[in-house]
């Protein structure tokens, strides 16, 4: 993949994005108004871990446009396990790649997920924007919340498909920011709800990263048999702190990542 292709699809990703978080328009145009131009420090994307959708199948694209894998981080409670893509280009967005671990469910989730996954075309996986082609099956509002009773994960997946889940401003490259604290605070200004859950502020200077996330607002999502506002896609925000060598920490921090995978719990208090 060339690098102008690259950027088409960045830039595709960022327009299907916007569709399942119109706040983010706000939120961008709010920091673009503010500083030349914004970094976007990583995408997240979310896969079940069958091997035709797997988190290996969703790397491949960004692998043979030069990325290379980062640190893989696992959590248990949640049944997932994730690894980080980076670039030797920093303006290029990290990508961090989560998948559920399907056979850690019930039996019948996981008959419903190999159903859905096996509806996909062949020709269909193979292209390279696959990993935000959305949802290739059509779930019932019952299905969406027998799997929202053991997974927040699998039921989000469920009814949005292949999507990227957020983008993040790195508050490092601001100039109208420096600090997470000022962000936050800037955006709650706005009326712009954060996720609270373990605090506002996720991890520290000394693990290298702090983040903070919007709450995923509601929006619109077709069933089989009707229409249902679910929380969709947030936006997240990260201070990057240098590592004893001086260069910016790159990687993830478990817990954080943990706790940031709530802002599309829709039993997160509102
Ligand atoms: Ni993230």
């Amino acid at each position: 993949m060339t690098r102008d292709t690259l950027n088409q699809h960045i830039q595709a990703m960022w327009l299907d994005y916007l569709q399942l978080n119109p706040q983010a328009r706000l939120i961008h145009g709010l920091f673009l108004a503010r500083n030349t131009h914004l970094i976007n420090d990583h995408i997240a994307l979310r896969t079940f871990d069958l091997p035709e959708v797997d988190l290996a199948h969703l790397a491949q694209p960004f692998l043979a446009a030069g990325y290379s894998y980062g640190g893989e981080y696992h959590f248990p409670d949640k049944h997932l396990y994730a690894r980080h893509l980076q670039h030797s280009d920093q303006d290029l967005p990290k990508i961090f790649i989560s998948q559920l671990q399907t056979h850690k469910l019930q039996p019948d989730s996981q008959q419903l997920i190999h159903q859905w996954v096996d509806q996909i075309p062949p020709a269909v996986r193979a292209t390279e924007s696959f990993c935000y082609s959305g949802r290739h099956w059509n779930p019932s509002w019952h299905n969406y919340q027998q799997l929202l009773a053991e997974s927040e994960y699998a039921a989000w997946l469920a009814a949005f498909g292949f999507r990227p889940n957020h983008f993040t401003i790195l508050i490092n490259a601001l100039q109208s920011h420096d600090s997470i604290e000022s962000v936050n605070q800037f955006l709650s200004q706005r009326g712009i709800t954060l996720n609270n859950l373990g605090g506002t502020v996720k991890g520290s200077a000394a693990q290298g990263l702090e983040q903070s996330s919007t709450l995923a607002s509601r929006i619109n999502v077709r069933f089989s048999d009707g229409t249902h506002s679910i929380p969709g896609c947030y936006y997240e925000f990260a201070k990057r702190y240098p590592k004893a060598d001086g260069a910016l920490y790159q990687g993830f921090v478990t817990d954080s990542a943990s706790q940031i995978f709530h802002s599309t719990d829709n039993r997160q208090g509102r």
